[in-house]
């Protein structure tokens, strides 16, 4: 089966920040995750590079905006190998590519009719490149997200017919209950829908920086449908030669929840109104708050991940961000809250159940797991080994990230609780008790093993060490007791070593 991942494409006009690596980590962590699953997986990310802040945050530096975005966009690639992202391409909206396959697909939109000429008013943000309805307007005619004061803009533009998706989008959202998830949001859209669909702006008159028009080369589009192509247009060249579009088109889009009008509105009517299939779903996840308030470039309240990841590993910090904020609702995170995750969890959980593991079966079983059966014991019950394969995948196909590792998480804390209970030191000075020690070494390295092919895809340095370590050269997500044991184990130094006091 094909399994088509997106993150949203990040605007080129700031420097990246956890914020950003937030929605990328969290669609690598379903990609890695499906292919451990052997799905045919496609995962897309990349930099969303016209419209008015990139125009005007260029305008500032005095410079043109393709000197701005050529500047800024390797950072936000370059981020990716840093925190462990394994995309399969990085799309620009400035590829010249992406640009002629925007202009094919608004031509079949305007050629089905759904395009018309007219003339806009309203409050615009240019932050947000939107239009704000007198209900979405903050005090004093400003923008509720970026508290600045909007414009009141008049224009002659090009008009999207949205309003004749109004039933369609309703059927859509009845006969897809799942279609926008978590289940707030899916509430959140579909009233938006139900209050009534206005006509949106198709393009922008005034800007220069963008994809013009194919029927009118005077205005280029408006950049959020521009953005938004870029889930299909990137099918149609990533390949090389191929194009994927057949192969993996309808996606599952991982977005933050202030994006969420654009992709579960606009973005199915356009769809619909191209010809395409609609998307497959969205999850939409909440935001990365410090000390309570959203973080973001404009706020200067960013935690810079590259020095997380220089403090912490990259994995740590993938493992912090979906531990500690449950993953669809907004969560705070802090440099003292990583510390003590870091610490307590890693170090002191999975790193010491690794390393007592692979030291015993070193000393008493010359480091070689014993063959055995799995012990009942550690199989049954409700944070019992059996089934955690089974719960996790449900959970993931969900896109539940925060659920899918607390299961895992209770697993690794039941095994540590088993070698407290076992107590296999005590056991190995008893002869009588050799086949019982097989039992719980086989149990506690099977345990190891079926918990870090599912914790892989959320840490994959970490994870491909210890399965290594365990002689498991299988990545695929397997069920307890799958593996009959007989392999070699190598000792490990600590995989969480204590971290230096930094100031971050
Ligand atoms: N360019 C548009 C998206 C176009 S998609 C077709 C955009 N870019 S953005 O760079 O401003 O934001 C990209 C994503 O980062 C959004 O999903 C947003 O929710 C997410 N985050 C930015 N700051 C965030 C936090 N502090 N916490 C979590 N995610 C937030 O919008």
């Amino acid at each position: 089966m094909s399994y088509y991942v997106t993150t949203p494409i990040y605007y080129v006009n700031a420097e990246p920040h956890l914020g950003h690596a937030y929605s990328t980590i969290a669609a690598d962590i379903l990609a890695r995750h499906m292919r451990q699953r052997s799905e045919d997986v496609f995962f897309l990310t990349g930099t969303d590079e016209h419209g008015e802040p990139v125009a005007q945050a260029a305008q500032k530096l005095g410079i043109e905006p393709r000197e701005l975005v050529d500047r800024n966009a390797p950072k936000f690639e370059e981020l990716l190998p840093q925190i462990n992202v394994s995309n399969d391409f990085f799309i620009r909206t400035s590829d010249p590519e992406h640009e002629a396959k925007v202009q094919e697909i608004v031509q079949i939109v305007h050629d089905n009719g759904y395009v018309y000429e007219g003339v806009y008013e309203g409050w615009y943000c240019p932050r947000c490149a939107d239009f704000k309805s007198e209900l979405e307007l903050g005090p004093g005619q400003t923008c509720p997200i970026h508290k600045i004061p909007l414009e009141r803009e008049r224009e002659e533009n090009w008009f999207f017919r949205l309003s004749a998706f109004q039933d369609q989008l309703e059927r859509l959202y009845a006969e897809r209950p799942d279609f926008v998830r978590p289940q707030a949001r899916y509430n959140e859209a579909l009233s938006f829908i139900r209050g009534g669909l206005e006509d949106v702006s198709l393009s922008r008159p005034k800007l220069t920086w963008g994809v013009r028009l194919p029927w009118d080369r005077r205005q280029v589009m408006y950049v959020w449908f521009d953005a938004l192509l870029n889930y299909v247009t990137a099918l149609s060249y990533a390949g090389g030669g191929e194009d994927l579009t057949d192969r993996f088109w309808p996606a599952l889009h991982i977005i933050g929840k202030d994006i969420l009008k654009f992709h579960a509105v606009y973005w199915p009517a356009f769809l619909m109104a191209a010809g395409y299939e609609v998307p497959k779903g969205m999850f939409i996840h909440g935001y990365l708050l410090m000390e309570g308030h959203k973080m973001s470039k404009s706020l200067g309240n960013v935690l810079d991940p590259f020095e997380v990841i220089e403090r912490f590993g990259a994995d740590a910090l993938r493992y912090y961000c979906f531990r500690e904020v449950s993953f669809g609702q907004d969560g705070s995170v802090s440099p003292t809250g990583f510390e003590a995750r870091y610490d307590s969890e890693l170090a002191n959980e999975y790193g010491n159940l690794a390393s007592r593991t692979l030291a015993m079966i070193d000393r008493f079983r010359d480091g070689r797991v014993p063959a055995a059966e799995p012990d009942p014991e550690l199989a049954g019950g409700g944070d019992g080994l059996a089934r955690v394969d089974a719960a996790v995948c449900g959970l993931l196909d969900r896109a539940e990230l925060t659920q899918a590792l607390d299961e895992i998480w209770k697993r690794v804390r039941r095994l540590n609780r088993y070698v407290e209970e076992t107590r296999p030191w005590d056991l190995a000075k008893d002869d009588e008790e050799a086949g019982r020690l097989d039992q719980v070494l086989y149990s506690l390295a099977e345990g190891l093993r079926v918990t870090t092919l599912l914790l892989l895809a959320y840490m994959p340095e970490i994870g491909d060490r210890m399965l290594d370590a365990l002689g498991a050269e299988d990545r695929a997500i397997a069920a307890f007791g799958s593996h009959g044991g007989g392999q070699r184990i190598e000792k490990l130094p600590p995989l969480f070593p204590k971290i230096e006091a930094a100031a971050v």
